[in-house]
């Protein structure tokens, strides 16, 4: 059986936790493929909300098993604080969570180069969630970095102690004001590594999954982070340090390009992005503003506002093709209520030119977005439950973006609840 995937298709934060949540009825396993807890996926049901950073959005369906692939990175202490958080909630977690043996660990010392590579870029700081994303990527293709499988072994604290007293040096040699107390962090970090080993099966992922699809499982793997964040189609080097697109699907679970179905796609109704890099909508007014306000507009992981601006097709358009989604899934169509007027960017002006296409540079001194205008609406989204109830300006709306990206949306959702979400036919 195929391999559904849910992808992210601007800078992250589209809305991927809830919509796995409502999706996995569907589906006997949903799986991780890439990121790690730099992700922050928010589900909202019976009045609760959960925000899950490396377990993946299943996990509230009992008859789901839920997967963390060998793509992802694992840093033990926020792996142990995500369970904890879990365990009012009578999960089986032992039956529901397996983690690859092939994922890569974060160590505390990761964390300290992230926090020492930004400070000394200073103004040019990524704006990166702290939590060793890069340097642990970084380990994993330099050829140095610890698996969970490694945790298994009996060497493995000497394998830790070489890593850790390397990347000492290298904090050392950055000449960088951080203050930490090692001792204390590794102290934790062990006693998360033991109670990881403890409550969680490492299995060999890929002969897993390879199983399970012959034997017809339905599988849904979850996207972390966005499109434009893909460390090499993502607006470089303001990206993170995994392939967020379709092909991180393959590597990151070990499945083959010939398995994957359908490619579903999210997108927000505007544009957010936390963190540096150029954001060619982006905007700095009381309409942003309000967007802001309106859509709780803070990170799910580390709290930063989100900055807000128009929704930009083109750069929506990219994602489509660069990931060959096959169903879209518009979000927060009830942030935009009240606005008289809402644009839609349809092309640049690039170096004195139109083009309607991304390229290299987004930098705004060389870039600026063309804008189509459309009526706004008034009514409270958040109370529709069909697709007919819609107002017609927002109908408007999401046939010209079909129309653009021509692909269609087959999911509106109109708040962060599980139940808030409209299933549209569109055959
Ligand atoms: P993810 O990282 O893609 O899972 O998204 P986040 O959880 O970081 O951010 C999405 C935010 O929007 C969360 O606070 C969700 O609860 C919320 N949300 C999701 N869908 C909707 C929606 O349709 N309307 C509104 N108003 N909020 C939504
Ligand atoms: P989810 O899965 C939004 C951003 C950071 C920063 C850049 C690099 O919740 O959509 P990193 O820590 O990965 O080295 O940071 O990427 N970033 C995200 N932005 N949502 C995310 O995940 C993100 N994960 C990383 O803000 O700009
Ligand atoms: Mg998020």
């Amino acid at each position: 059986m195929a391999i559904d995937l849910l992808l992210g298709l601007q800078w992250g934060d589209e809305g991927k936790g809830k919509i796995v949540d409502v999706l996995t009825k569907k589906y006997d396993i949903i799986a991780r493929f890439q990121g790690g807890p730099n992700a922050g996926h928010t589900l909202e049901f019976e009045g609760i909300k959960h925000v899950l950073h490396t377990i993946p959005s299943g996990i509230f369906h009992p008859q789901a098993t839920n997967l963390i692939g060998n793509g992802v990175v694992i840093d033990p202490v926020i792996f142990k604080q995500e369970l904890d958080n879990l365990a009012p909630f009578n999960i089986d977690i032992k039956r529901s969570l397996l983690i690859s043996r092939k994922a890569h660990l974060i160590l505390p010392t990761h964390r300290l180069l992230d926090a020492a590579s930004e400070l000394a870029k200073g103004k040019a700081k990524i704006g990166s969630t702290l939590k060793g994303i890069g340097p642990t990527y970084m380990d994993k293709t330099g050829r140095n970095g610890i698996r969970v499988g490694d945790i298994e072994l009996p060497k493995w604290k000497k394998t830790y102690s070489a890593l850790r007293n390397k990347h000492l040096a290298m904090i050392g040699n950055m000449k960088v004001d951080l203050d930490f107390d090692i001792d204390q962090l590794e102290e934790n970090f062990f006693a998360a590594v033991a109670h990881m080993k403890q409550t969680i099966a490492f299995i060999d992922s890929e002969e897993f999954l390879s199983q399970a699809q012959k034997s017809e499982e339905r599988i849904l793997a979850e996207g972390a982070q966005g499109s434009l964040l893909d460390i090499d189609f993502g607006t470089y080097p303001f990206v993170t340090s995994s392939n967020t697109t379709a092909a991180g699907a393959c590597t990151g679970l070990g499945v083959a390009p010939n398995k994957i179905g359908e490619v579903y796609g999210i997108f927000k109704a505007y544009t957010t992005r936390v963190g540096s890099g150029p954001f060619p909508t982006e905007l700095f007014d009381e309409i942003g503003e309000t967007m802001g306000r309106v859509g709780h507009e803070f990170g799910a992981t580390t709290g930063r506002a989100r900055r807000c601006g128009w929704l930009d097709l083109v750069a929506l358009r990219y994602a489509v093709e660069i990931n060959g989604v096959t169903q879209l899934m518009m979000m927060k169509g009830d942030v935009l209520s009240g606005f008289d007027e809402l644009k839609v960017c349809t092309a640049y002006n690039y170096r004195g030119k139109t083009i309607e296409h991304l390229p290299y540079s987004l930098n705004a001194d060389e870039l600026k977005p063309i804008y189509n205008s459309f009526s706004g609406w008034e009514e409270d989204l958040t109370i529709m439950r069909d697709a007919g109830e819609l107002p017609d300006s927002l109908q408007k709306y999401i046939a010209f973006i079909e129309d653009f990206v021509q692909v269609p949306i087959k999911i509106v959702s109109v708040g962060p609840d599980r139940s808030q979400t409209i299933f549209r036919t569109t055959e």
